[in-house]
């Protein structure tokens, strides 16, 4: 499964790709604001320090001003995904631009019968939101189990990219459904690598080999 950093902040990117860990980036509007940067500034140098998919969100809503947007994104650079929301625009603009070899992720995707229009349309990722499913208290893990069953029965090679993501729970259900992403702050990025028994069990082996070097 491959692993996105779901953020705009340059600094949290650098860290995480300092690990080698992380195989691609996602940025949405809440996020860039968040960074406080524009989007035209920061994405070309995240492309060139993740050398992977970086997603890049439209913020036109109507069809032919997102088409002319998502050309623009798509210029910024060779990594670039341009994101689209799950609309009828959005679904337009995969539709029109997929020929010309733009990439897409199909954003804010709540239900299988809007990812299956988006698979369609060719959109090369399907962002479903799971931690906003469970904030309005339906699992949104059961919306990815069902994607991986009907991309599968109909072999669509869209990617099934798990965003939202707020714990390493939601990692671990999502790999063991078959996503084939997940994007995550680098906050549950940690959280994934700490375990109480790891860091008992290592205090432990290090007590000993003291002990062991006394004797
Ligand atoms: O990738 C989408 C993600 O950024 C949304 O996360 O936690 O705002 O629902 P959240």
């Amino acid at each position: 499964m491959q692993i996105f950093l779901d953020t705009a902040v340059f600094e949290e990117i650098e860290e995480a790709v300092s690990l080698g860990l992380i195989d691609g980036v996602t940025t949405n509007p809440s996020l860039i604001a968040q960074a406080g940067k524009s989007l035209e500034q920061e994405i070309p140098r995240i492309c060139e320090l993740v050398k992977g998919p970086v997603s890049a969100e439209v913020l036109a809503t109507e069809y032919e001003a997102m088409v002319l947007e998502a050309q623009k994104l798509a210029a910024l650079h060779e990594h670039v995904i341009v994101k689209v929301p799950l609309t009828e625009a959005g679904l337009r603009t995969v539709v029109k631009l997929r020929p010309q070899g733009v990439r897409f992720n199909v954003t804010l995707c709540f239900s299988v019968s809007q990812a299956l229009l988006a698979a369609k349309a060719g959109a090369t990722y399907i962002s479903p939101f799971v931690g906003r499913w469970d904030d309005i208290d339906r699992p949104g893990l059961d919306m990815v189990a069902d994607l991986v069953t009907v991309y599968q029965n109909y072999g669509f090679d869209t990617q099934i990219l798990v965003a939202s993501v707020r714990s390493p729970l939601h990692v671990s259900q999502a790999a063991i459904l078959g996503a084939d992403v997940v994007t995550l702050p680098l906050k549950v990025l940690k959280q994934m690598i700490k375990h109480p028994l790891t860091d008992l069990g290592l205090a432990r082996f290090l007590e000993d080999a003291r002990r062991a070097e006394q004797a």
